[in-house]
């Protein structure tokens, strides 16, 4: 049974990556500043359900829950460096996943120094606290986006991915080479995770998913970007917490094969290693709402509209090197995926 820290477990993908470590039997500390960027109630709804009222919640203070003896909560901002390196004084972790960050590419173009304070400044104090600390194993969110102009599909992790579209997509390639550096000079085993467009139930209300989710049922008109001639590719929490709970268990090592004349941008001499974590299988965005419409049982109203500042056209994620690494297989398909999503969207908002 190893202790882990599991930042960002308020939301979306380190609540369910909390509650699966859980069920394995490790001890797990979450923490999460709940930040007003979306909807509370559905950070504090994540926290009841891993069972950590929101009435004990308080900053800095320690919440056990109720469902499961191996985990406490902390509300924290990874920038408070002096609580997270008495946090890392007082737990010595065996390891550490990083998935608090202020997530969406949108925001970035309306404020940027959120990104800055979370993603640079927060994942710095991340950084230190393993090397003083003697963590050496510490998995991170990256994030698809850092393909940015980068057309080449499916997206490789051997591509260059030097050409970001977004402030948000610049911080996770600036966490990716924070994070080969102190693989490099400590001997960290960091590996990044670079995720591509994750829905399920207790998903993000920024997120296209949920987004046209809510449409069906309220009757709203939604925004279909680039007149429909966009793809993702969509991953299913189940598959993508199963990826992430693997690499957690399974630390990279250095590639003893990896040359410096000819050096390959997703391993190192050092222990340091990326990984793309996707389905798979880029699905037209006219497609994905047909699934949200079965899934409700109504045509959703669409207005078609021009390409978004900092959006990218397609994303298509090879995974064949997690596949051969970590035996990782996504298996949900969109309309499967949907079904479930929007079945939580009805109980959850007591839709009839
Ligand atoms: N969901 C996706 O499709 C997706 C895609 C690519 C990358 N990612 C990355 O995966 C990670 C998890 O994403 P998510 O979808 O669960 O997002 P989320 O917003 O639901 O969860 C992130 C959590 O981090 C917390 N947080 C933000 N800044 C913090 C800080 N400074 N200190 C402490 N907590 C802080 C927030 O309160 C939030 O609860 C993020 O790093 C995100 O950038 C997600």
């Amino acid at each position: 049974m190893m202790k882990i820290l599991v930042t960002g477990t308020a939301g979306f993908i380190g609540f369910y990556t909390a509650v699966k470590l859980l069920e394995l039997g490790h001890e797990v500390v979450g923490l999460d500043s709940i930040n007003d960027y979306y909807d509370v109630n559905l950070k504090f709804g994540r926290l009841a359900e891993s069972g950590i009222a929101r009435d004990a919640v308080a900053y800095g203070k320690q919440v056990q829950s109720s469902c499961y003896a191996h985990y406490r909560f902390v509300q924290l901002k990874l920038e408070d460096k002096a609580a997270l390196d008495a946090l890392f004084a007082e737990e010595r972790f065996d390891a550490v996943c990083n998935l608090a960050a202020q997530a969406g590419v949108r925001y970035s173009l309306e404020n940027p120094a959120a990104y800055t304070d979370s993603n640079i400044v927060g994942f710095l104090n991340i950084l230190e606290a393993c090397r003083h600390f003697g963590v050496k194993n510490l998995c991170f969110a990256s994030s698809s986006s850092v393909y940015g102009l980068n057309e080449t599909m499916p997206f490789s992790t051997n591509h260059g991915v030097n050409h970001p579209v977004s402030l948000y997509a610049a911080t996770k390639k600036s966490n990716e080479l924070m994070a080969h550096a102190y693989a490099h000079l400590y001997g960290i085993q960091c590996t990044g995770l670079r995720f591509f467009t994750v829905y399920g139930p207790w998903g993000r209300p920024d997120m296209a998913p949920f987004i046209f989710t809510k449409a069906a049922f309220a009757g709203e008109t939604i925004k279909v970007f680039n007149n429909g001639k966009m793809k993702r590719d969509f991953t299913y929490i189940d598959d993508i917490v199963e990826g992430v709970v693997r690499v957690i268990l399974n630390p990279c090592v250095s590639d003893k094969n990896w040359n410096s004349l000819e050096a390959n941008p997703a391993s190192s001499s050092a222990p340091y290693k990326i990984y793309n974590i996707g389905n798979s299988d880029s699905v037209e965005l006219l497609e994905f709402i047909q699934a949200v419409e079965n899934a409700a049982g109504v045509t959703i109203q669409k207005n078609f509209m021009p390409i978004q500042p900092g959006d990218v056209v397609a994303t298509f994620a090879d995974v064949t090197e997690l596949e051969q690494d970590m035996d990782y297989r996504p298996n949900t398909s969109v309309h499967e995926g949907m079904q479930k999503t929007v079945a939580w969207y009805r109980d959850f908002y007591k839709i009839t």
